[in-house]
């Protein structure tokens, strides 16, 4: 009986705390309405809106969050968790941060080049070099044997020497030259030397640098495209956006999940861990030293580097194709700076669109740092005649350096995918862009809005209203897309087929 009175009572009591919980919320909330309204007539500005806009903005990215980065849920709408992510410098989701491996910080490592052993040319008996890939096999065998035969019957016809087969090996559809080395991408493209160039006996070793954001099926196709062919991928990721805004390390927490395993022996990966002074107020400037830090940090961390290997860098939708990066890795003889014509489309491979980008993207290790001080948005910049240590770096190899591209107007090298994201990614990447981009569509609630984005996702247009022209597409052109996503294709549907039109391809 006491006991009860005594349950009872303590309910009381706890009510009554509740009830004073209630009242001071309500007294709380009076006070920041009362302080909203004081600062509204202070500086004439609607302050709620701004904070309203920016709560919605946390409520995508953690939509965006669970969606694409499978991040545990956290209660948005819990104060302590806004006033987390209400502080930029703050430790966004410090509770999923995964502890570095035992070997060490995947920031902090180093990667050792090694030559390539795979043996990628045949030396026939005969003294003939033919790249095994491009070279039909079979034909060249049976040939062999037919010659073989006839001088078993007729002695008198010449045996095969090596230099009669110099020269002789049968290429198959797609690569040409006496080797059978070179793609149809380097065969039509501008370079002057083409006749010139010769297989090594050593490969160059490659080196490919990106910055990664949320371009994750596109750093697959990348990975899949190019794993063979590249040495290392050097992969830097900041825990800033371009825009200054925190963002939390995706890429590295895919790492460490085990996600990336099937070439995570050909990452290094760079942590960008600040702002750039300057960043806020010219987000080229930010934008730019992306580039700065991924070369300068990445190359720093390699051992065994040698003055032939090549550079690449991309963006993390510039995708090259693998043919031509293994060119570069197995000839020598072209020029540097090397370009790439690379096949555009919007938002998916679906939006193709006129031409051809070309950016230049590659150049031997030497060139990197003789002429471009080891910078890679220098390389990009097409600047390379102007800068200061070319005249001696052009001297030195003896011979004129004229840029070329891999690929040209009507052959595609690669792939410039613009904006291929799910609608969540647009506008995570709407709400990411640099300060400076102008117009800066981030800003515009209503650019923001995910029924618009899908609404240009299925018309092609852009966020200034305006609907291009594009020639037509098909999944089964040549070049359409990357292999990986065609070989995959329910997985990544989305960027090969428009998701939002009812024809069906
Ligand atoms: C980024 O990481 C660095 C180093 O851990 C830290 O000092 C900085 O506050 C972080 N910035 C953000 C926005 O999280
Ligand atoms: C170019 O190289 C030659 C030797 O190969 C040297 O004599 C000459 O001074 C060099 N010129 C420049 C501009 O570096
Ligand atoms: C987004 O746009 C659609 C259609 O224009 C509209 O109905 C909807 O209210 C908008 N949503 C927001 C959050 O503004």
């Amino acid at each position: 009986m006491s006991r009860l009175v005594l349950i009872l009572g303590l309910g009381k009591v706890r009510r009554r705390i509740r009830g004073y919980k209630v009242i001071l919320l309500c007294l709380l909330g009076i006070c920041v309405i009362s302080f909203l309204q004081y600062y509204k007539a202070l500086h004439n500005i609607s302050l709620l809106k701004e904070l309203l806009s920016s709560f919605t903005h946390l409520k995508m990215l953690k939509m965006f969050g669970d969606m694409f980065w499978n991040f545990p849920a956290a209660d948005f709408h819990s104060p302590h968790n806004f006033h987390k992510h209400s502080h930029p410098k703050g430790n966004v989701d410090s509770n999923v941060i995964l502890p570095d491996p035992p070997d060490g910080k995947l920031h902090d490592r180093t990667f050792v080049l090694h030559d390539d052993p795979t043996p990628y040319f045949i030396h026939t008996k005969s003294g003939a070099v033919c790249f095994r890939e491009g070279t039909k096999v079979a034909a060249f065998a049976s040939r062999r044997r037919l010659q073989q035969h006839h001088r078993k019957i007729n002695p008198k016809v010449k045996p095969i020497s090596g230099d009669d087969m110099v020269g002789q090996c049968p290429c198959r559809q797609g690569w040409h030259g006496p080797h059978c080395g070179i793609p149809t991408i380097v065969y039509h493209s501008n370079l002057p030397s083409k006749s010139k160039v010769t297989p090594r006996k050593v490969p160059r070793r490659v080196i490919n640098a990106i910055n990664i954001n949320h371009e994750f099926d596109l750093l697959h196709a990348r990975f899949h495209e190019l794993g063979d062919v590249v040495d290392v991928f050097l992969v830097c990721e900041s825990n800033f956006t371009a825009y200054g805004d925190s963002r939390p390390l995706v890429f590295r927490q895919q790492i460490l999940k085990g996600m990336f395993d099937y070439i995570k022996h050909k990452i290094l990966y760079i942590f960008l861990d600040h702002f750039p002074d300057g960043g806020n107020a010219d987000g080229w400037i930010a934008d730019d030293y992306l580039r700065t830090y991924l070369t300068k940090n990445g190359m720093s961390r390699l051992e065994g580097l040698k003055e032939d290997d090549v550079f690449i860098i991309d963006d993390a939708d510039e995708i090259p194709a693998r043919d031509g990066i293994l060119f570069l890795k197995l000839y020598n003889g072209w020029t540097e700076p090397v370009g790439i014509h690379m096949r555009k489309s919007l938002y998916g491979f679906y939006w193709r669109q006129f031409g051809t980008l070309n950016v230049l993207s590659a150049c031997t290790a030497a060139m990197l740092f003789k002429v471009y001080n080891g910078d890679g948005i220098l390389l990009r910049r097409r600047s390379y005649y102007s800068m200061s240590g070319f005249r001696e770096y052009e001297n030195s190899t003896g011979r004129i350096l004229v840029p070329w591209a891999i690929g040209s107007p009507v052959h595609y090298a690669g792939w410039h995918c613009s904006w291929c994201f799910k609608p969540e990614g647009i506008y995570y990447k709407l709400i990411s862009a640099q300060n400076g981009d102008f117009p800066r569509w981030g800003d515009y609630s209503e650019k923001r809005n995910i029924s618009y984005i899908k609404d240009l996702v299925r018309t092609g247009g852009w966020f200034d209203g305006s609907i291009p022209d594009y020639p037509p597409s098909d999944p089964k052109e040549h070049m359409f897309a990357p292999k990986y996503l065609l070989d995959n294709y329910e997985k990544y549907r989305y960027l090969l087929e428009n998701p939002y039109t009812k024809e069906k391809h």
